[in-house]
């Protein structure tokens, strides 16, 4: 008998007697983190002391919340979002040096292959909602304009839908457009102004949030995964501030440097050079992308 395989278990010895099994784990990494995992797991059920009845709960919920995932659904995912985990890997992975963009959660209605679009154009192609120009400039952390920076932008419609929620009702690709930044480093699109939404919440996440007595929604927001040669890559969002959910997003995505102003703005003249009938929003943000490491 090994050393490993002594001591039987008991109440007060449980973490000792389950990672010591794990003393010839052929991988370091996983051994380092079930060592974590065994003392963190073992300490909440010390604390909670669950009934029998408690913890058959806890796993039917994790059941059905694996039965729930499928190619187009990921209910896991989705669980690590309303928990904050993702957003603190988020955190982990893409520390930024002072003065770059912060980024934010990747979300699941991101479409590879969106399509490529001259700069200015409107990435609304159903004509349905209130008109909004986009428009900043793409820099790095000294300020200087980057060339050639592409921006893949997605975001819901004014009813809180993405095409994608919707096929058949909105146009495929709507909403969506790649656009490469000049010389100058400055990009624009048309769109409409985007509506706060609720996250997939007819599964096990959404009656969790239910019996915490939380909101399934994320305020409104565009997306953007910003990529240039010599960068790191940038996944982030802008937020609308005036959004009634931007205090309690339900995935906790909003950070302060994420807030952009949506202007209402009546300028005729402009209207017309946008070709907009009547008033519309002006948003207006730059983007600081980090240079790539090492
Ligand atoms: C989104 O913003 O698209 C999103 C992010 C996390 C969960 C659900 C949706
Ligand atoms: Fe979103």
């Amino acid at each position: 008998m090994d050393a490993h395989e002594r001591g039987y278990f008991t109440e007060e010895d449980s973490v000792a007697v389950v990672t010591g099994r794990n003393a010839n784990a052929k991988d370091e990494r996983l051994r380092e983190v079930m060592e974590v995992i065994t003392r963190k797991l073992h300490e909440a059920v010390k604390e909670i002391e669950p009934t029998e009845a408690e913890w058959f709960e806890a796993i039917q919920f994790l059941t059905k919340t694996g039965h729930l995932c499928n190619d187009w659904r990921q209910e896991f995912i989705l669980l690590s979002d309303v928990l904050g985990v993702s957003m603190l890997v988020d955190a982990i992975n893409n520390r930024k040096p002072s003065g770059a963009s912060e980024s934010t959660v990747l979300g699941p209605f991101h479409v590879a292959d969106a399509p490529v679009r001259e700069m200015g154009a409107n990435i609304c192609l159903d004509a349905k909602g209130e008109n909004m120009v986009v428009h900043g400039r793409i820099l790095d952390t000294d300020g200087k304009p980057i060339e050639g920076a592409v921006i893949d932008v997605w975001q819901a419609n004014d009813e809180g839908f993405y095409d994608v929620q919707q096929k058949g009702i909105q146009p495929d690709f709507n909403l969506r457009g790649v656009f490469r930044t000049g010389a100058d480093g400055s990009y624009w699109f048309k769109a409409v102004k985007p509506k706060f939404y609720p996250i997939p919440d007819d599964g096990t996440v959404g009656k969790l949030l239910g019996a915490l007595g939380r909101h399934p929604y994320r305020p409104a927001h565009l997306h953007y995964i910003i990529k240039a040669d010599g960068f790191e890559t940038l996944t982030t969002h802008i937020f609308d501030p005036d959004d009634p959910y931007i205090n309690s997003d339900a995935v906790f995505g909003v950070k302060q440097s994420l807030l952009a102003e949506f202007k209402r703005t009546s300028d005729p003249e402009r209207a017309r050079e946008l070709e907009f009938a009547g008033d519309f929003w002006d948003v207006e943000h730059d983007f600081v992308l980090a240079p790539a490491k090492g």
